[in-house]
């Protein structure tokens, strides 16, 4: 019997009550995935989850993205549905290397998962299984709520403007080197600035590090002014009243859904203190019984090798 305790009065729960490392029935998933539409993120404390356990229950509720396999690089975890969020090399030990520490950099700013493709993340799934003793926590933003409280002058006026999104717009905000120019010549996508949140038919931000620019029916709105505007909107809803963090021990995993929430990763000692963070992610608008065996267009992108973008800054910054 799934127990669904509020974190805030309009966002975010603990639940309890569920074994997810056995496979569950259609009518818990059902009580799973009531509780993520009304709650946006869910918190689970000590899963006992395994890899395997976890990659299984992230199946319940689509398609899983998957790594892209590059050719000359190992690759630390088993299966290619598990992201690699960690601090971590291919040995297991804390990185040196420059480009993935800028990489990761670009996690610790408000985003969604995946805004920059043309079919969005739903639900990413994280699980711990090492932290560091301080610091390291995951910040999370109520995108409906913001867009419930905007005024109605600000909502009549987001009516059709949509969102660029690029992997490479966030990186640069991140500190990457790499020029507009570059950046425009590599995959973007567009997403309306306003969506209806599906499981719940509540209007949603939609909005993340990665949107960079704002085109539709922009009334004369030109470039900086959509970037002040996307600005504008990421600090309203990050306010404190839409905003909670979660701290995390082994074990605990946390669901968030991208179509109404943002998150970012909160500062530690990333130099010395191993946080070992693994996470699937679930194709918007699929059904569990999509599990195709084929890639898809997510490699493609990123065997454009954004990390070569950041190996290149990383080099120009004398590292
Ligand atoms: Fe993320």
């Amino acid at each position: 019997m799934l127990t669904v305790t509020p974190i805030t009065p309009r966002f975010g729960a603990t639940c309890s009550g569920l074994d997810l490392t056995r496979k569950l029935t259609p009518a818990e998933v059902c009580e799973v995935t009531d509780a993520m539409d009304q709650w946006g993120i869910t918190v689970w404390r000590n899963t006992g989850m395994s890899d395997a356990d976890h990659v299984e229950f992230s199946r319940n509720f689509g398609f899983l993205e998957r790594v892209p396999l590059r050719e000359d690089t190992p690759y630390r975890l088993p299966f290619r549905e598990l992201f690699d969020a960690s601090n971590l090399n291919a040995q297991g030990d804390i990185t040196n290397d420059p480009a993935a520490i800028l990489y990761r950099k670009g996690d610790r700013l408000w985003h969604t998962d995946s805004a920059f493709m043309s079919l969005r993340t739903s639900y990413s799934l994280l699980l711990a299984h090492d932290v560091p003793r301080e610091g390291g926590e995951t910040w999370f933003a109520d995108t409906r709520s913001a867009y419930d409280d905007l005024s109605q002058a600000m909502k009549d006026k987001l009516e059709g403007l949509i969102g660029v999104n690029s992997l490479w717009w966030s990186r640069k905000q991140a500190g990457a080197d790499i020029s507009e120019e570059e950046i425009d010549a590599r995959p973007k996508a567009e997403h309306p600035l306003v969506h209806v949140h599906k499981g719940s038919g509540r209007k949603a931000l939609f909005i993340a590090a990665h949107t960079m620019d704002v085109t539709g029916d922009i009334k004369g709105m030109d470039q900086a002014e959509g970037r002040a505007l996307i600005r504008e909107l990421i600090e309203h809803a990050t306010q404190p009243q839409y905003i909670f963090s979660v701290s995390w021990n082994a074990g605990d995993m946390v669901i968030w859904d991208n179509l109404c929430s943002m998150h970012k990763g909160g500062e530690y000692d990333y130099t010395t203190r191993r946080r070992d963070m693994r996470r699937t992610t679930v194709r918007e608008g699929t059904e569990p019984h999509q599990l195709e065996t084929g890639d898809d267009p997510y490699g493609e992108l990123f065997a454009m090798a954004p990390r070569v973008v950041d190996i290149n800054a990383a080099r120009a910054a004398g590292q």
